[in-house]
């Protein structure tokens, strides 16, 4: 099975999705080293925000010197920025431009009037989509007009997670269009990628809270979509050693406390339907520095203990 991005061919139908808050450079490169993720997202990045100065500079930190391939989300609602912005991206060898229209966070929809707002309106979508197909990559691609492929998410912007997402509505879109369309919502684990791609025809699948509970999702995934048996999850030690590496990398960048303060939150989703999680979780988001996060992890996976893999459940409902 092949995803073709304009020009672009993916190693693997698989996708990264970019979550706000989550996707950085040290999220990025967790997963690129486990394997098996066609194409990574950074976090959404606002156009008018970047060209007007106001982006918080770690927004695209570490892009430059980034493997690839490598995508980037853009949003707003005028063509003039988002123009800008993906010339800059061309630049800097970004190789998928990604719009976002689907956003259904308030802020996003109201007072920007961007995200899933512009759904109700094709034509604005038309028009940007247009202002932004200024990479080469793209323009070079076998589409006349439009986008190179997109990405569907299974709900509207009412639904909240508890509403399981719609794959049959995935799957109209992929009879309506000719371009590759990826199918995302509720793939967490290597049976739901496979049921996802069945049932709605896509060409590829994108996952996001699934790669924030068990970022080695992806090589599961990958090989079940080449017929072979799905690797085992990470050693205990190898959990260990990601939830380390993590926070390192994190308090490198961040300082100490800002950075165990920002790992928490990673913390608490790589625990998730581990044994005693609830507990864990409690000590995790006390933790204020670095050396008291060590500690709760040397506690929750001592060297030579035994732990149970984290289970495939996710219960992460909070949209950022
Ligand atoms: C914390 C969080 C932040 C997100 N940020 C973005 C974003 O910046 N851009 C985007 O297109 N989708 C974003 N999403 C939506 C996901 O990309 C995805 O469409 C949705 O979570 C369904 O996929 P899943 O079931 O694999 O999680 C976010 C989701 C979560 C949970």
């Amino acid at each position: 099975m092949t995803l073709r991005i304009g020009p672009v061919e993916l190693a693997h139908p698989v996708l990264s999705a970019p979550i706000a808050g989550f996707t950085d450079r040290i999220f990025r490169d967790i997963v690129r080293d486990f394997g098996g993720c066609g194409l990574i997202y950074t976090e959404m990045v606002s156009a008018g925000g970047w060209i007007g100065g106001s982006m918080p500079p770690e927004r695209l930190d570490g892009v430059t010197t980034e493997a690839r391939p490598l995508g980037v989300q853009l949003w707003d609602r005028e063509e003039a920025p988002l123009e800008e912005a993906a010339r800059r991206l061309v630049d800097l060898g970004i190789t998928v431009i990604d719009l976002n229209f689907g956003c259904p966070k308030k802020r996003i929809m109201g007072k920007c009037g961007a995200g899933a707002t512009l759904l109700r309106d094709p034509a604005t979508v038309g028009r940007l989509v247009v202002a932004t197909r200024t990479a080469p990559a793209v323009a070079r691609s076998a589409a006349d007009n439009g986008a190179a492929a997109v990405t569907v998410h299974g709900r509207t912007a009412d639904d909240s997670y508890g509403v399981p997402c719609d794959r049959a509505m995935i799957r109209e879109v992929v009879e309506a269009v000719s371009i590759p369309v990826i199918a995302n919502g509720d793939v967490h684990d290597a049976a739901s990628a496979v049921a996802t791609l069945r049932e709605t025809g896509a060409a590829g699948v994108m996952v996001a809270r699934g790669a924030l509970t068990r970022p080695w999702i992806f090589r599961e995934i990958a090989a079940a979509l080449r017929g072979e048996a799905v690797p085992a999850p990470p050693s205990h030690a190898e959990q260990r050693a990601l939830l380390l590496r993590h926070h390192a990398a994190m308090i490198e960048r961040e300082g100490d406390r800002w950075g165990t303060v920002v790992m928490r939150k990673f913390a608490v989703r790589y625990l998730t339907g581990m044994p005693g999680a609830r507990h864990f979780r409690e000590q995790i988001t006390r933790a204020e520095n670095g050396a008291q996060f060590r500690e709760t992890v040397e506690r929750l996976f001592p060297e030579a203990g035994a732990a149970t893999p984290p289970s495939t459940a996710f219960e992460d409902n909070a949209c950022a």
